[in-house]
């Protein structure tokens, strides 16, 4: 018997060590067993941070979820229908859920779910290395359940299904594999790597939305361009789309990107652009359309091949800073961001830097209010005169308050707006 209390204990902070042995012991009290399963006993193994408390009860989760709320003054949020609910306590979150059974009618649908034991919701999992669980009984604690060998697996650096019709069962198991794999340096086991790339276009019967969630999984891990090399390798990118490539260009743009120093946030949509970087407008909506993205990341998206097209202008020997930005003002910041990571030209992706950390900073002496002031009526006039001053501003044709007022007063004796 392998017991992993002492590991448990190590790993978890005090808080959250405490709430979980809390919850084993009102569980115990209902004579009803709790574990805690999935990435955080894989990742207690790796010792690698986890604070994604994942439980299983072999009972009603909502139930005792709303009593260890009560009892440790947190809050619970549960799905009654689906016997799930989560704790929330200061920043702890944990999950906890009843024990499950799933099968699937057919490939790439979601499953038809059935209360059961631990042995039925271990086996409902992905791989050996994330259907182990360890009790959270106050008598047993950290005794391990590990039916498939996951701890061997671990040992032995392989990510291994649990049975031949998993992938067909599931088949966003497949990008679930390539981001184990390439995260923890692992390799698929050799059945696992044939059923995989035997039942790679399974991935054809996901939903959209499944399938973006998948990718932007991928781009929030630490080295994204592994799982996509592995990916494009495997035949599993060009699943999302023929064109795509995952490949040493796309790697070196990757490590690029991550020198900026953006949120998370961005920097995914950084790399997502970097991805889609090279498809003309027309894979571009079948990228937008197969992966149903949002309104934000679609305009990302749809900006790329335009901005491409206004490159070419910023190749010509000398350019004035205020011709810059009247090319890269309508344009989304992501895509220029992308562009200046991704453009062959050496001299744009300059231009494009000094656009992004300095140029588009610029605005000039006078405000809106200035020019009102002036008699210019609030609307698209002001505007335009507003760009129109910080054009010449960069290009230094006016200094001062009074040099940018003469020069309103001149354009719009001449009608220039
Ligand atoms: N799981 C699964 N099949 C899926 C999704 C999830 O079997 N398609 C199971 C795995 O046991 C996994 C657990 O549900 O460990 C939790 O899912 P998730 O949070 O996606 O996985 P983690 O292992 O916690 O992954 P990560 O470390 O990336 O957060």
């Amino acid at each position: 018997m392998v017991v992993i209390g002492k590991e448990i204990k190590a790993s978890l902070p005090a808080e959250v060590l405490s709430l979980v042995r809390a919850a084993g012991k009102l569980a115990a009290e209902r004579e009803q067993k709790l574990y805690l399963v999935g990435g955080v006993v894989r990742d207690i193994f790796l010792k690698r941070r986890n604070l994604d408390l994942d439980l299983v009860l072999e009972g009603d989760a909502p139930s005792l979820a709303r009593e260890l709320a009560k009892t440790k003054d947190g809050k619970v949020v549960t799905h009654d229908r689906f016997g799930t609910a989560t704790f929330r306590k200061n920043e702890i979150s944990i999950d906890i859920v009843t024990a499950r059974s799933e099968t699937y009618s057919r490939p790439g649908a979601l499953p038809t779910v059935k209360p059961g034991m631990i042995g039925n919701d271990l086996f409902r999992r992905d791989f050996t290395i994330n259907a182990m669980a360890a009790s959270l009984e106050p008598a047993r604690f950290g005794k391990l359940i590990d039916p498939y060998g996951g701890k061997d697996d671990l040992d032995r650096r392989l990510i291994r299904i649990l049975h031949k019709d998993s992938f067909r069962d599931d088949p966003t198991r497949i990008w679930r594999a390539i981001r184990y794999e390439q995260r923890l340096d692992f390799k698929l086991e050799q059945e696992t790597e044939r059923l995989l790339r035997h039942d790679v276009a399974m991935i054809g019967k996901v939903s959209g939305d499944r399938l973006r969630h998948e990718l932007e999984r991928i781009l929030e891990e630490d080295k994204p361009e592994k799982m996509l090399r592995r990916a494009a390798e495997l035949g599993v990118l060009q699943q999302l789309l023929q064109s795509l490539e995952g490949n040493g260009w796309l790697a070196r743009r990757f490590q690029e990107a991550r020198k900026i120093d953006v949120t998370d946030k961005t920097k995914s949509a950084i790399y997502l652009a970097l991805l889609a970087w090279r498809l003309n407008s027309e894979n571009m909506e079948a990228l937008i359309e197969r992966l149903r993205f949002g309104s934000e990341a679609s305009r990302v998206l749809r900006d790329i091949p335009e901005v491409k097209q206004t490159l070419p202008a910023l190749t010509v020997g000398r350019i004035k800073p205020g011709a810059i930005c009247r090319l890269l003002e309508p344009h989304r910041q992501q895509t220029i961001v992308a562009a200046s990571l991704a453009a062959d030209s050496a001299l744009v992706r300059r231009r494009l830097k000094r656009y992004l950390a300095d140029l588009r900073f610029v605005s000039p002496r006078l405000s809106g209010e200035d020019l009102k002031s002036m008699g210019v009526a609030q609307g698209k006039k002001l505007g335009a005169l507003l760009k129109l001053l910080k054009e010449a501003k960069l290009d230094g044709m006016v200094k001062t308050r009074e040099q940018e007022k003469k020069l309103v007063r001149k354009w719009l004796r001449e009608g220039k707006v």
